[in-house]
């Protein structure tokens, strides 16, 4: 799931109507100064990070001039907000608002259905509210087939109570913001606040929105552009570049295994292995998935040997469709592609399809590094050992 910073779902939020304001995207203090110049006026500077609770943590400033938004914005440049780094800023028009309401449309696993939550006690964090004046949060199931058409956003904006002089206009926000949900397959759109302006004019001045990774692959290309490379680690970023289910954990156990259930448990088998070992710890989680041809096995090792921390490499295959002689071929090709680059121990563990023939491929090579262990516990304890040793 992919989460957008602000200024992106601001992007979207205009592209379907909902009212906004965009303002400037810059990441130097020079270029917020300019961009209030640009803006005139008094100005926002707000941290782009990824984070809930920039305000609270400082990074969400009035600026009433250029040279204050300068000030501002080299404070909130390379603040840290929950771990986060601001690495850019936004500068947009101060319009202080009058009222905050909160709404948003989420995806309701539990009843497997879309909610729209909207409340006029906005502003603040909305957990606070609903803990204190549960009254006040209104929570509205949304029928996924029907949708919300206008009747439906008028029974929306009627239940949450918004004031009579912004009805007219709540009623097509809601209406649009379902179309940022619907049409950008998001599984979040929220705004927080939804603000009320001098002259009853109303207005999203925060907005989050999270997109479906699975529906932004083949519906929506240009989701794309979205992507902030530096955020994510580079190693996380070559093996996104290769195509390469990967996440980077701090342990010194490179795991290497095919389906995302495997690999859960490969990750607790070998946490568990580890505490006999000095404590030691997976140091990935990589999943190959069922083609595990010699190419995705040389990219998936190339990432993980790339990683200082791993000390040794456990590969845990079930051969399914893809038969453990083609794994073990695709280990052996993966071997020689890396040549020196491959320098750690690796452990390996076949199992499952044509299990035999896998597993005399791998005695036939005979590679100074290679180990191959029958038994998923056994492998997770010698890669643990080699870690350790
Ligand atoms: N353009 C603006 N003009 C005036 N005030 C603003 C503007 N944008 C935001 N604010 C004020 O700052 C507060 C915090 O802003 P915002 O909601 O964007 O950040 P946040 O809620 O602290 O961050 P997050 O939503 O990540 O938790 C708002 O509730 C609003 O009162
Ligand atoms: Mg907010």
């Amino acid at each position: 799931m992919s989460d957008l910073m602000e200024y992106q779902a601001k992007e979207l939020f205009a592209k379907h109507g909902v009212t906004t304001t965009l303002g400037k995207v810059v990441e130097t203090a020079d270029e917020a100064r300019a961009a209030a110049e640009e803006l005139g006026g008094v100005t926002v500077i707000k941290a782009q990070v990824k984070a809930g609770g920039r305000g609270k943590a400082g990074g969400v400033k009035l600026a009433k001039t250029a040279d204050e938004a300068f000030e501002h914005a080299s404070n909130i440049l390379g603040m840290e907000i929950k771990g986060l780094t601001v690495n850019r800023v936004l500068v947009t028009p101060a319009t202080p608002p009058v009222e905050e309401y909160y709404f948003s449309f989420l995806l309701d696993r539990s009843n497997r259905s879309y909610l729209c939550i909207a409340s006029v006690e906005g502003g603040v964090e909305i957990e606070e509210v609903a803990k204190t004046n549960p009254d006040a949060v209104k929570k509205i199931s949304i029928n996924a087939l029907t949708g919300v058409d206008e009747a439906k956003a008028t029974a929306i904006v009627d239940e949450a109570a918004f004031p009579a002089e912004l009805r007219d206009q709540a009623i097509k926000m809601v209406q649009d913001l379902w179309k940022v949900f619907v049409e950008e397959d998001a599984t979040l759109v929220e705004v927080n606040p939804l603000a009320r302006l001098e002259g009853d004019k109303l207005e999203a001045l925060d907005g989050k929105v999270s997109l479906d990774d699975n529906a932004s692959e083949v519906r929506h290309p240009e989701h794309e552009a979205f992507e902030i490379r530096e955020e994510a680690d580079p190693l996380e970023a070559k093996a996104k570049d290769k195509g390469l289910n990967y996440v980077k954990l701090d342990g010194s156990v490179g795991i290497i295994g095919n389906g995302a259930g495997l690999v859960m448990s490969t990750l607790d088998v070998v946490a568990y292995a580890g505490e006999n070992h000095g404590g030691v710890t997976p140091a990935n989680f990589l999943d190959i998935g069922g083609g595990a041809n010699a190419q995705v096995m040389a990219d998936g090792l190339d990432v993980i040997l790339n990683d200082e921390q791993v000390k040794s490499v456990f590969v845990n295959v079930f051969g399914g469709i893809t038969a453990c002689d083609e794994v073990a071929n695709g280990i052996k090709g993966a071997l020689e592609i890396l040549g020196d680059a491959a320098t750690k121990p690796l452990v390996v563990r076949l199992d499952g399809n044509n299990v035999d023939e896998g597993r005399r491929i791998l005695n036939e090579l005979n590679h100074p590094l290679v180990t191959q262990v029958d038994t998923m516990d056994g492998a997770a304890d010698k890669a643990a050992e080699l870690a350790n040793a």
